[in-house]
């Protein structure tokens, strides 16, 4: 990359309405509720979270056998490839959910500027403050590991959307649903499959701060929706087709492919491994029909985005009975 993309690649240029809201009246019930948890629940990633310990050593950061369950490629492969994997791919999903994080971070101070009513700054602003501590532990921890690997190309093009977007209703939809939604699934795979007890506690926290983050996307969107018009509404409902579609791994088209940078690393062939595990694994079975099955599908339906409209989209590719 030249000097001037990498510039580029780092800047988003917006324009962004900053709302005041004088009227100071409650506007969402559910968020009074959600506000206090969030203050009450706070926690230091410096003293909550034991960083003394040596990473991996009183169980696998990766638990490889069943994160590669039913490739081809992974029975192959010596038990020094095998440590191997569990260190480079730990690093590349850490890094992502650290790139993330940071989206999280910019994106929820975007939410503080333009969500029009002022219980929603309030809640908002307990979120900048829980995801700057997502990237604090995640940077800990990846640095401890191993390196940090650059942002996937697919999250950076969903993040910059949402980041570039002036409609705050889109910011909302693609980070608190989407995004956040993403990162959970992601968080409770990696949970079940790490023996490591320093970033099981880092998972368990995270987790507990992400639940409320969905839940004020949610309870914001419920509000906003049914008034919304619907030119606004059919924009919404596209962009959410066009990420699950983009997110939903299946093929040499779609989802986060910026991992085949750890296996080209180890001089194999990352097109082949790519193929072998979109088809073959386990892992990503259980965390599609985990995020878009039991998760995304239901919520999206509940707030009205699956319209008879986009609703034969979501059919073709499966995500919809
Ligand atoms: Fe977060
Ligand atoms: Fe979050």
């Amino acid at each position: 990359m030249t000097t001037t993309r990498a510039a580029a690649a780092r800047r988003v240029t917006y324009q962004l309405e900053t709302l005041w809201d004088y009227d100071y009246l409650p506007t969402h019930e559910e968020l009074a509720t959600l506000y206090e948890t969030a203050k009450k629940n706070q926690w230091n990633a410096s003293t909550a979270i034991d960083w003394t310990r040596p990473l991996g050593t009183e169980g696998p950061v990766l638990n490889v056998q069943m994160a590669f369950l039913g490739t081809d490629f992974f029975p192959k492969l010596t038990p020094e490839e095998q440590r191997e994997v569990e260190i480079r791919v730990s690093a590349w999903r850490l890094s992502q959910f650290l790139h993330g994080e940071q989206g999280a971070l910019v994106v929820c101070g975007q939410l503080v500027n333009s969500i029009p009513e002022l219980d929603a700054k309030l809640y908002a602003s307990t979120q900048v403050v829980d995801e700057g501590r997502h990237v604090e532990v995640f940077e800990r921890y990846v640095k401890k590991l191993h390196k940090i690997y650059p942002v996937d190309p697919l999250l950076k093009s969903l993040l910059d959307e949402i980041l570039a977007t002036n409609l705050w209703e889109l910011k909302l939809l693609g980070m608190q649903m989407i995004v956040e939604g993403l990162a959970i699934a992601a968080f409770n795979v990696m949970r079940k499959q790490t023996g490591d007890p320093t970033l099981g506690q880092l998972l368990d926290y995270v987790l507990q701060d992400e639940g409320r983050h969905v839940n004020f996307g949610y309870f914001a969107l419920r509000r906003s929706i049914p008034n919304m018009e619907p030119a606004k509404r059919e924009y919404l409902e596209d962009f959410t087709f066009k990420a699950c579609d983009h997110m939903y791994a299946r093929d040499e088209r779609t989802g986060f492919q910026s991992v085949k940078n750890v296996w080209t690393e180890m001089g194999w062939d990352g097109d082949a491994i790519w193929k072998d595990t979109v088809t073959h694994s386990q892992t990503t079975k259980s965390f599609n029909s985990f995020l878009f099955q039991d998760n995304l599908m239901p919520r999206l339906q509940r707030l009205g985005l699956i319209s008879e409209r986009i609703a034969p989209r979501y059919r073709e590719l499966g995500l919809l009975a």
